[in-house]
């Protein structure tokens, strides 16, 4: 019997399947006629094959939720682009049918009910087919009439994204925005929080919102002759997209291409609420080329209510002391949206006084504070407690610059930093106390204890901030032998800052000379934003720094908008200026150079390995490592990346002479390490047996990339004295040349889990330990074999690279590139 009822089932399957067959899209069909259907495994497919349409699972495995979408047909990694039903899937594909239905392409679920259409209004006896086209569209058309726009298309309708020859609208004639909208989690394209729209106030700039309404990220406007958005500078770094703005009466938009149309780009609003430029590689594997907002802290409410965000941790987010996951799920997708809750209900919710314990104050010390605070006038930090406590809906409180903050009800945007920043009181139900403490805060004593007890801590308090007060004034050295300069002693010490022995991203430097007739350097900080107290925080740590291979700080100055660090004066100035000379007799010798390249590494392996907390230079190039006296390099500008900060890498790219010795990350938007350091330090030492900069043209005047070069020479184990600076004549240790360039080889290697460390390069330098041969860096290699794509990470490091470019330069820079990757 069961057989024979299974045999009856499968007969009446293959029946239907037969039948509907006739009506169903035609194996590689690219269209969606009146009389035909979708279902199933079916899919359309674009003319020339780029794009695929049908159903499909985005959680394989995991769920049975079916979407119709559209995805990349060639790229091995199944991506989608463009879903249909974003908040309603179907749970049997072979069920449910897209077709064509009163002049709409309408999805029809297991029930036969319309779940999804395209919604236009149609007029009746219209003939429609749905067509996929190659650029990623698909399109709605009247064929009755093929000169007519499309009755509908999906670039007008974006997803999660933005694919070349889509444009992102505003329509000033009903003022809405189009909107690029994250999926809710990786296996969820439902609408997510984050969106990404032209700012509806004609400011000609992208937004990213949260929940439509907070904005965390704006690119700036666009700057025409530029070509960039104001605040993204490194768009200027940029030869493989042409973007172009269009505004008229109707709308305002922009609009991409790629120039070389076989390359494989998108961009995304990407789940962690950053916007993605990603592009294929033919090692069929999506790089991330660009993303903002460079850190993930910085999206708004990433992590949920009563979080914290932390940079330095893998998963960024955890819950706050007494608050656990509110969807455990959800976390595990990296959703973290939902937040925390809070395991113990506060006292005063429950009334529960009577039983001798109230709530408390968890401290966390430097933090970014939470958005939307309310201030309260109230006289002190122990009253500003009591306010939080007597009002059950406060759940935090702040005390900073003598102004006191609460938080009412939930808050969202806590980030824990790793100095500086400010502190934050919890508010916690008391038996979230008596489990062990956490070593991440201290409890802070009930407001409702004695009195007298307040009283005194106040007391103690009020001293001990009179006292730091007046020690702050009246003090000239802090921390250690830091001398705190006056304004005007170092304007005397530099005659009013007249010789000027150089300038880089953070500032121009002065020679001067004490009064005890030493010489010293002064730099005078341009791109400060931050206050007072961070200043000397940062300079203090600076300061407390000390090796033979870094340049010594022995003060500063900080009066009014002024900030100067003063340090030894370096008789021998830059390296630049002695590998890169002129002169025939002022070159360095084989044993110098390696000598320096050793001292470099040790100073910058002690800034990586040795110090309390881990320095990263980020800015690594020959004008930055001094000389003394006797040759012997230290390092400079060290800390200066932290202290300048988050306006670091605009400096960065502004920069002139820094490009060439810029990793990857910095372009791509993925955390910066160490190894960053350690790839500028590679591209140093390419230039170290060179004797040249690593770009520069030829006597046939094509600008030649000498690391694709060098590094092939090394991986093809060819003679290494060929790659030699030619003003040394072959004299150098062979030894010594080979251990050099495969080290700097290794260094620039694209995977930063493929660099050594700092100590490991001053160890191969030092023959403890052996080196083997290294692959080609992909990125050079692209460069080597034919494309252009890649030579932005190493454009050349003596052009000229302001942010006001023009499109001339631009131009230059771009038939730079082409004869770069042609004459390779
Ligand atoms: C569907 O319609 C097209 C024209 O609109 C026609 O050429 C084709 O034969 C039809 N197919 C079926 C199965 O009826
Ligand atoms: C089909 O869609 C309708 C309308 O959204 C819904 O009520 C119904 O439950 C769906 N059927 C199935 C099987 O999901
Ligand atoms: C179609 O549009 C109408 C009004 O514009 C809306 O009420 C309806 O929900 C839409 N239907 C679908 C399936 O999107
Ligand atoms: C479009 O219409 C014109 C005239 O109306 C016709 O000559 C032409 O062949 C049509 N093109 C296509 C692709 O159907
Ligand atoms: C769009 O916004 C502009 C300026 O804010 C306003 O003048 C105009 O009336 C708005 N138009 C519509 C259709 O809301
Ligand atoms: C987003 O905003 C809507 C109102 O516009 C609100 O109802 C909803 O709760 C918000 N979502 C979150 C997660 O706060
Ligand atoms: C860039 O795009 C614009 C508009 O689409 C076009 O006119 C221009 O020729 C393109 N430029 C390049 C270099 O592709
Ligand atoms: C703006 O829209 C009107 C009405 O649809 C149309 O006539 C006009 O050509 C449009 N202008 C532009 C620049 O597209
Ligand atoms: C109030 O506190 C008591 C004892 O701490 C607990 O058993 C009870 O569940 C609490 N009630 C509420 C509403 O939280
Ligand atoms: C608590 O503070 C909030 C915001 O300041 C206020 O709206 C509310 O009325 C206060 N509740 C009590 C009980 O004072």
């Amino acid at each position: 019997m069961e057989i024979i009822k299974n045999n009856s089932w499968l007969m009446l399957f293959v029946l239907f399947t037969c039948f509907s067959l006739k009506s169903h899209v035609s194996f590689g069909a690219d269209t969606i006629s009146a009389n035909q259907s979708l279902s199933g495994d079916q899919t359309i497919v674009s003319k020339g094959g780029v794009f695929a349409f049908g159903f499909f699972n985005p959680a394989p495995g995991k769920s049975s939720n079916y979407y119709i979408g559209m995805w990349y047909n060639k790229v091995s990694e199944r991506t989608i682009v463009w879903v249909a039903n974003r908040e309603q899937p179907v749970s049997d594909r072979f069920s449910s049918v897209l077709r064509i239905h009163y002049g709409n392409l309408v999805l029809f679920n297991e029930s036969k009910l319309p779940i999804w259409s395209t919604n236009w209004t149609a007029t009746s006896g219209r003939s429609v087919d749905a067509v996929l086209l190659n650029e990623g569209n698909l399109v709605l058309r009247d064929l009755s009439n093929n000169l007519s726009e499309p009755l509908w298309q999906s670039f007008d309708h974006p997803a999660h994204t933005w694919i070349p020859g889509m444009k992102l609208t505003f329509n000033k004639r009903n003022n809405v925005s189009q909107l690029l909208t994250s999926w809710k989690n990786k296996e969820n394209p439902a609408p997510g929080l984050f969106s990404l729209e032209l700012a509806p106030d004609g400011s000609n700039q992208y937004v990213i919102l949260w929940n439509r309404s907070e904005q965390y990220w704006r690119s700036g406007p666009w700057d025409d002759n530029a070509k960039i958005f104001s605040l993204v500078p490194e768009m200027t770094l940029n030869y493989i997209y042409n973007f172009s703005y269009v505004s008229n009466e109707n709308e305002s938009y922009f609009t991409y291409s790629v120039k070389d149309s076989t390359y494989t780009s998108r961009f995304i609003m990407d789940v962690s609420g950053q916007v993605k430029q990603m592009n294929w590689l033919p090692t069929n594997s999506w790089f991330l080329f660009w993303s903002q907002p460079r850190q993930q802290c910085e999206v708004y409410a990433f992590c949920g209510q009563f979080s914290t965000c932390n940079e330095q941790t893998e998963r960024f987010c955890s819950c706050l002391k007494g608050f656990q996951q509110k969807s455990v799920s959800d976390w595990n997708l990296e959703d973290f949206s939902g937040g925390c809750v809070r395991k113990t209900p506060l006292q005063c919710e429950n009334n529960s006084l009577a039983n001798g314990k109230s709530d408390q104050f968890f401290q966390y010390i430097n933090m970014n504070l939470p958005k939307h605070p309310q201030s309260v006038a109230v006289g002190g930090i122990r009253e500003c407690e009591t306010h939080c406590l007597n009002n059950c809906s406060c759940t935090a409180y702040a005390y900073k610059d003598n102004a006191c903050s609460i938080w009412v009800g939930s808050f969202v945007g806590l980030q824990q930093l790793q100095g500086g920043g400010d502190t934050i009181y919890i508010k916690l139900a008391a038996s979230e106390f008596e489990s062990p403490k956490n070593n991440k805060g201290v409890v802070i004593g009930s407001v409702v204890g004695s009195v007298a007890v307040v009283a005194l801590i106040g007391l103690i308090m009020l001293v001990y901030l009179r006292r730091r007060k007046t020690a702050t004034v009246t003090t000239k050295t802090v921390e250690g032998s830091l001398v705190a300069f006056a304004y005007k002693d170092l304007q005397t010490a530099t005659k009013n800052f007249s010789e000027k022995l150089g300038g880089g991203g953070f500032g121009s430097v002065f020679k001067g000379v004490l009064p005890n007739s030493s010489l010293i350097a002064v730099k005078k900080l341009e791109s400060w934003s931050q206050g007072e107290k961070q200043f000397r925080t940062e300079v203090s740590t600076i300061g407390n720094i000390q090796h033979v291979n870094l340049v010594r700080l022995l003060g500063f100055c900080s009066e009014g908008t002024s900030r100067l660090l003063v340090y030894d004066f370096m008789p021998n100035g830059s390296l630049d200026s002695h590998l890169f000379t002129e002169k025939d007799s002022d070159f360095l010798d084989w044993k110098t150079r390696y000598q320096i390249a050793l001292g470099t590494a040790r100073g910058l392996a002690y800034l990586h390995e040795k110090c309390r907390d881990c320095i990263i230079h980020c800015d690594i190039k020959p004008e930055n490592i001094l000389l003394d006296a006797e040759f012997c390099p230290k390092v400079s500008d060290f800390g200066l990346a932290k202290l300048v900060g988050r306006e670091f890498s605009r400096v960065l790219t502004t920069m002139r002479g820094t490009r060439g010795y810029l990793a990857p990350e910095w372009i791509s938007g993925v955390a910066i390490t160490a190894k960053a350091d350690v790839y500028s330090y590679g591209m140093m030492l390419f230039e170290f047996v060179s004797g040249r900069r690593n770009s520069h043209e030829s006597e046939d005047g094509k600008v030649k990339f000498f690391p694709s070069w060098a590094a092939k020479q090394i991986v093809e184990g060819s003679n290494l004295i060929s790659l030699l600076d030619p003003r040394l004549e072959g004299n150098a240790d062979e030894e010594e040349l080979a251990r050099l360039c495969n080290v700097a080889c290794w260094c620039i290697q694209d995977d930063e889990t493929h660099r050594p460390s700092m100590g490991q390069v001053v160890q191969i330098l030092e023959g403890v330990l052996d080196v083997t041969l290294p692959p080609i860096p992909r990125a050079l290699q692209v460069m080597v074999d034919d494309h252009e794509h890649v030579v932005f990470f190493t454009e050349s490091s003596s052009s000229q690279s302001s942010l006001s470019k023009s499109n001339n330069s631009t131009a230059s820079a771009q038939a730079k590139s082409t004869t770069l990757s042609r004459s390779s």
